[in-house]
């Protein structure tokens, strides 16, 4: 007779910066899990609860009500004990304590560095990308994002009534770290006549006023200028164009409102797909792998080549923005 197999034990975490949908993956992989009669062990904060025993034992109903709601129920942390190798080491000792098979690390570029560290010292890893910065080469879609850009265009829309009725000139920065994709797509969006994002470092203050004249010229009684977090100066650009055009203007940056709120339907459903995808793959010994979404499909890679992929930017969005703005 066979002897019987000892159920799975999956570890999950959500760690750096908290998306939206991030818990519609933690109930896809805990009810997929329960569903394939596999343990699930939920670490809180991140790598931080993984350093130091923060943890809870997790079953179909500790995902009830969570579908729908931003941020993490499992919290999250930027952990600086896991760039350490002492801190990896001590990370993957406690996977092999806690006998986990296999650990579920949802987060962006930063986490899945632990997760590849993690996985060099042996202890099985799954990503799950999510992030509202999109800044994940190896996939055209991480879980936030949606939600993050519906967050920014309906803010824009709001500013646009205010700055209508003044007549002003709105420059609004939105989030993004080092990537311009929130502030590309909320300016296709939001109808702005103007994106600077850091792919595009060369831009001129100058050069925007110059617009700003211009495009009042043509008759526009507002404007509306994105400025995209890595590239900042918003305050100071609004100062200048007051001062150099006479035209009112005010700045908003948007913030951690853009990281907030319920998940779109859009990123619900990468988030349970990616989620359910994740304890497949545990279950058919496919390890090390990141969940990705590459023309218009999900698959995975193996996370050494997922994290090798360089980005590449086109203009392409950014010259749409511009035609549509005249
Ligand atoms: O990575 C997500 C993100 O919201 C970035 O857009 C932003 O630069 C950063 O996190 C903000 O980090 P924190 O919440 O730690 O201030």
């Amino acid at each position: 007779m066979k002897p019987p197999t000892k159920p799975k034990r999956i570890g999950i975490l959500t760690s750096g910066g908290d998306a939206p949908g991030m818990n519609a993956a933690i109930r896809a992989v805990v009810r997929t899990s329960a569903y394939k009669r596999m343990n699930v062990v939920g670490f809180k904060r991140g790598f931080e609860g993984l350093l130091h025993g923060q943890m809870i034992e997790m079953n179909a109903r500790s995902v009830s009500d969570i579908i729908h709601r931003g941020g993490t129920m499992l919290l999250t942390a930027r952990c600086e004990e896991m760039l350490t190798e002492e801190g990896q080491r001590k990370a993957a000792g406690f996977c092999e304590i806690l006998e986990i098979d296999a650990l579920i690390v949802i987060g962006g570029d930063g986490s899945f560095q632990g997760a590849l560290a993690l996985s060099k010292l042996g202890v099985p890893v799954i990503g799950i990308p999510a992030t509202i910065d999109l800044d994940i080469p190896c996939t055209d879609y991480t879980i936030g994002f949606d939600t993050a850009i519906n967050n920014g265009m309906e803010a824009i829309n709001k500013i646009r009534d205010t700055s209508s009725s003044h007549e002003r000139c709105s420059v609004v920065e939105v989030m993004g770290r080092a990537a311009g994709h929130i502030a590309l797509w909320c300016s296709l969006t939001g109808g702005a006549e103007e994106a600077l994002i850091p792919e595009n470092p060369g831009w001129k203050a100058e050069r925007v006023i110059q617009q700003v004249i211009e495009n009042r010229a043509k008759g526009k009684t507002q404007n509306l200028i994105v400025v995209a977090e890595g590239v900042g100066g918003t305050q100071a650009l609004a100062r200048e164009i007051q001062a150099k055009t006479g035209i009112e203007a005010r700045a908003t940056i948007l913030g951690h409102l853009q990281r907030g709120g319920s998940p779109t339907a859009v990123d619900r459903m990468h988030a349970s797909v990616m989620g359910y995808r994740a304890v497949e793959l545990i279950e058919k010994n496919e390890l090390n792998r990141i969940l990705i979404y590459k023309d218009g499909k999900h698959s995975s890679l193996p996370i050494e080549e997922a994290l090798a992929v360089k980005g590449k930017y086109t203009n392409e969005m950014y010259e749409m923005i511009k035609i549509l703005a005249i």
